[in-house]
């Protein structure tokens, strides 16, 4: 495996990701926490940071029992602190050296730098540079701005490059990368999805034995692949429990049940959504409604795993970006890592979480290796609340049906114009607010509805979907032709940040 020290630059899991698409395993740990006594460590990446190295606060760790016995890549921050920590230079950069860039001169036997293309495309983003390299480092790639682009330690496994490799405008990022991880640190690159899921199964085998597990499945994709993955583990073993809580979209309780059905998973549908809106009634606070729902879901999840006799075990889909042990820099977290709301502690039943070592993209390859279908593979995220923090105000059931209908063809003409696959998510809001309107000779006065699209790689930013305007002219008249209450559609062109992808 790979090891990746994280200083705490916003791109860290990128690299880690890169570096699992090179079929290669690699964990993301802070960056003091380097595990020395694990043996499958082949090499180290060491991240960029938000610190100058030069800062008083800035993250510094001891390279002691790594250099020389393996291969490091330091990458902006991680290059500086090598070089500086060694005797060299790092000093403020102009804002010249902030995008694109191509390298003019480099060493092209490099082993780091093998088959670059000349004057490739590097992305550059660091407010410092390096301006002196020390006495026993030699300089291997420049820019026409940046003289130390890249460099490394004379006759040692050690480089630094002060561009970003993992990010898409480093254009042959991917060859270095693959350079260092495949070439250098000689990865077997034997990890992939069906590899992942041989051992994973086999270990599940071991760790569960004959225990009974329960899953709380939400119709996304991480629950639903753990749960197929559980399934071809340890069987009946399992069993599933999905809950309705009337905050689905328009039939997707019965078909979600359905596919699961099919998938040949134990699984128990509870329509609980009176409970739920009972509990909702006269409620418009957002952090409210989200309190009620989360409550009532690990009440009628404890209800139903109690009618299964002798559960040990509590399967979740948690991800690896939730599990990353994020760093607290200057007081802030800057990756909150997702609640799972108390379960597992009310339950007393030990955690099994067989996605722990994934990111999203790994766990639709998992999916789709079990064979699951396409369109459980492909759903768009949905909130666990879900429509309650989509309906602004109280929430009600003629209401929540209202917005079941204009979300429903709002989301199957995505699918019908082949768009579903090019948003990142997507969805009709409720507004609070009636307007006037026409229908025949008649004054209306009704609801207005707002669509949502948006465009995202992680939903921690997110841009507006640019969709055409033949397709908006087409749901918007459907919507208030076949909506009964619903006289007016309005398009959220607002990009996150500053607004977010959900309206409340
Ligand atoms: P925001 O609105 O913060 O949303 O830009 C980012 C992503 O998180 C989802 N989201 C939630 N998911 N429970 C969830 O499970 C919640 O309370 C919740 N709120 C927002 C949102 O749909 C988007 O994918």
């Amino acid at each position: 495996k790979i090891i990746i020290l994280d200083f705490g630059s916003q791109t860290t899991q990128l690299i880690g990701r890169r570096v699992r698409e090179l079929n290669t395993y690699c964990e993301i740990v802070p960056y003091n926490k380097f595990p020395h006594d694990d043996p499958s460590v082949i090499g180290v990446i060491l991240s960029g940071s938000p610190f100058s190295v030069y800062d008083e606060k800035a993250f510094r760790m001891s390279l002691d029992g790594i250099r020389g016995r393996l291969p490091i890549l330091g990458i902006c921050y991680g290059a500086q602190f090598m070089a500086y920590t060694n005797g060299g230079t790092v000093e403020p950069a102009g804002t010249r050296e902030y995008g694109r860039a191509h390298l003019e001169k480099f060493d092209a036997a490099n082993p780091l730098l093998k088959g670059l293309e000349p004057s490739t495309q590097v992305w550059m983003s660091h407010g410092d540079t390096i301006t002196s390299i020390p006495s026993n480092f030699k300089i291997i790639a420049s820019t026409d701005k940046v003289a130390v682009a890249a460099y490394q330690a004379e006759g040692e496994q050690l480089w630094g490059v002060q561009f970003h490799p993992e990010v898409y405008h480093s254009v042959q990022g991917t060859e270095l990368l693959r350079n260092f991880v495949v070439d250098i640190c000689g990865s077997r690159q034997d990890w992939s999805a069906a590899s992942f899921i041989e051992s994973t199964v086999a270990a599940l085998k071991e760790q569960l034995g004959d225990d009974k597990v329960v899953l709380g499945l939400s119709g996304g994709v991480d629950s639903s692949v753990a749960a197929v993955l559980l399934n071809k583990a340890i069987g009946k073993n399992l069993t599933c429990i999905f809950v309705d809580h009337g905050m689905l979209r328009k039939n997707e309780f019965a078909n979600v049940l359905h596919d699961y059905e099919c998938l040949g998973l134990n699984v128990i549908g509870v329509d609980a959504s009176a409970e739920f809106f009972a509990e909702l009634a006269g409620v418009t606070d957002p952090e409210r409604k989200r309190k009620i729902i989360g409550k009532g879901f690990i009440d009628v999840f404890d209800r139903e795993a109690h009618k299964i006799k002798d559960v040990k075990w509590l399967a979740q889909g948690t991800i690896y970006p939730d599990c990353i042990e994020s760093l607290s820099i200057t007081g802030t977290t800057i990756k909150s890592h997702h609640n799972v709301g108390g379960l597992p502690e009310k339950m007393n039943l030990k955690l099994c979480e067989p996605l722990r070592l994934l990111f999203k993209d790994e766990v639709r390859a998992v999916g789709r290796e079990l064979g699951m279908p396409e369109h459980l593979i492909k759903r768009h995220p949905f909130p666990g609340p879900g429509l309650a923090v989509r309906i602004l105000g109280d929430i009600t059931p003629e209401k929540v049906a209202v917005l079941q209908n204009a979300d429903d063809i709002f989301i199957s003409a995505l699918h019908e114009w082949g768009l579903y696959d090019q948003v990142w998510q997507a969805g009709a809001i409720l507004l609070p607010v009636q307007s006037v309107g026409v229908m025949g000779d008649e004054r209306t006065y009704e609801r207005a509805v707002a669509l949502r699209a948006v465009t995202s790689t992680d939903a921690m930013t997110a841009d507006w979907a640019h969709l055409p305007y033949d397709f908006m002219a087409k749901v918007s008249n459907d919507i208030i032709n076949k909506v009964k209450g619903v006289n007016r559609v309005c398009y959220d062109i607002s990009s996150k940040p500053p607004a977010t992808i959900e309206w409340e």
